[in-house]
């Protein structure tokens, strides 16, 4: 544990919970991390869903090496570099049709940022000074980052409230989550009237004061892989287009793979004008994310100022690039994306049962390799349990015990209390790996549930 070792450095690192002892990990293959001790555990939640090609891929190590040496660093505001170019072009590729301009940065609050501020710029460029479009409608519910202008648009209340005073005073819709509508309807028998509220909110603030609509097409780190209602994001593409409002999807969780689509927003064939990217582009081998723009939307800014006035010292480095390059060759040559849709079904065919059989799991959801298990007090009335329990943080040391890390959060049901715990393995797992990582967490839960009483 992170305590063993106060002797020997000190004890000098500032956590997030600066209470709390860590195993410390010193190897990691694969789906697998091993810690000090040689405990084995399984990545069920590939960090948080960074770790998409697995663990010590040596080309991936060898391909950063190699560009240290050649050139580790140079600043996007003087210099282009070959492993930008790249993989600018991979990422172009990957992504929806007219979506190929790419913004380099350094991570997902650092790519929600820069697309935000895109979005005004867009509107600058084309309309001139006097345009008034700069909000950004968001929904409750929703997680897109921790600097303070991705904390705005972000509608998690957990991670807000400390801070909200301090927050840019964004809009934000209900969320799309049927398993808790906030219009008390069921799935087949609304209206969308989540995606209608878009409408209604557009009106209210008055559509020439808004530049953008963003949303995650599977709420990952604020709900646990909650999917859209059938014909959501159609929907709201509709709006958007109507009242003059980019749509900007976040996928920073769940792009490159990780629902069993490139983007997850491919499942229902609807083009967002900006995507907002991280994790998986280079997961977790060098911090790198971006946002891909529209090649007409960027045509706007080329044929204007041609500035965009935004930038960190870090975005476009070699160096990331050359790992970003590195990995999303290995994920197409693996075909890593049609793996995680396999492994997916296998996954989901072995947790869906749980709603049957387990007391406290009261929705198991997502899509590919991106699963959500919601946990409940009561089942008939979905009722939470209270939230100084830190249920999901309980199942996740259960499941540590067992040697499985998942992912825990909370907060989605009413703004306080709401559990879930999140697993997104890496997308190399195998059928037996899936099936292993399956019985470690029934293990897990099996004893919260005992602990609990049930
Ligand atoms: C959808 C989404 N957007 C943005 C972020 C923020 O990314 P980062 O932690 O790399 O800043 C996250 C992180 O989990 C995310 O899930």
């Amino acid at each position: 544990m992170y305590k063993d070792y106060a002797e020997q450095y000190g004890d000098h690192v500032f956590f997030r919970d600066v209470n709390k002892d860590m195993p410390v990990i010193v190897r990691a293959q694969g789906i697998y991390l091993y810690d000090d001790k040689g405990k084995e555990y399984i990545d069920g939640c590939s960090g948080s869903q960074v770790t998409n090609i697995g663990h010590g891929v040596e080309e991936v190590a060898e391909a950063i090496g190699r560009q240290a040496k050649t050139v580790a660093f140079t600043h996007l505001s003087r210099f282009a570099s070959v492993p930008i170019m790249r993989l600018a072009q991979q990422v172009a590729e990957l992504a929806p049709p007219g979506l190929s301009r790419v913004y380099f940065v350094s991570g997902g609050s650092e790519a929600v940022e820069a697309a935000i501020k895109f979005a005004r710029t867009y509107f600058l460029e084309r309309d001139g000074a006097d345009t008034k479009k700069h909000k950004i409608i968001a929904r409750w519910h929703s997680y897109h980052g921790n600097t303070l202008g991705a904390l705005s648009v972000t509608g998690h209340m957990p991670r807000r409230k400390k801070y909200d005073p301090m927050l840019v005073d964004f809009p934000h819709i209900p969320a799309c989550y049927c398993y808790r509508c906030f219009a008390g309807k069921s799935q087949g028998s609304c209206n969308l009237d989540c995606a209608n509220a878009l409408e209604a909110t557009i009106l209210e603030h008055g559509a020439e004061n808004i530049a953008a609509f963003m949303a995650e097409p599977f709420v990952g780190a604020a709900s646990g892989a909650v999917p859209p209602a059938e014909g959501y994001w159609a929907r709201i593409r509709e709006i958007c287009d109507k009242y003059d409002i980019l749509l900007i999807a976040d996928e920073v969780m769940t792009g490159f793979g990780r629902t069993g689509a490139d983007f997850a927003v491919d499942h229902w064939g609807v083009v967002p004008d900006i995507i907002s990217c991280a994790k998986g582009m280079s997961a977790g081998y060098a911090p790198l994310g971006a946002f891909i723009v529209k090649e007409d939307l960027f045509k706007v800014l080329q044929r204007g100022s041609g500035k965009f006035t935004h930038g960190h010292t870090y975005g476009g480095n070699p160096l990331a690039a050359a790992a970003g390059v590195a990995v999303l060759d290995y994920y197409k040559r693996h075909n890593l994306c049609e793996n995680s849709r396999l492994m997916g079904e296998r996954l989901f065919a072995a947790l869906d049962p749980l709603e049957e059989t387990s007391p406290i799991v009261g929705d198991v959801r997502g899509r590919g390799l991106f699963c959500g298990v919601e946990i409940v007090q009561d089942k008939a009335s979905r009722k939470p349990f209270p939230p100084e329990m830190s249920i999901g943080e309980k199942l996740t040391l259960k499941c540590m015990d067992h040697g499985l890390v998942v992912y825990p959060g909370s907060g989605h049901a009413d703004g306080r209390a709401g559990d879930h715990v999140l697993i997104g393995p890496p997308l190399t797992i195998t059928a037996a790996e899936v099936d292993e990582l399956a019985r470690r967490f029934k293990a897990g839960l099996k004893d919260l549930e005992k602990e609990l009483g049930y």
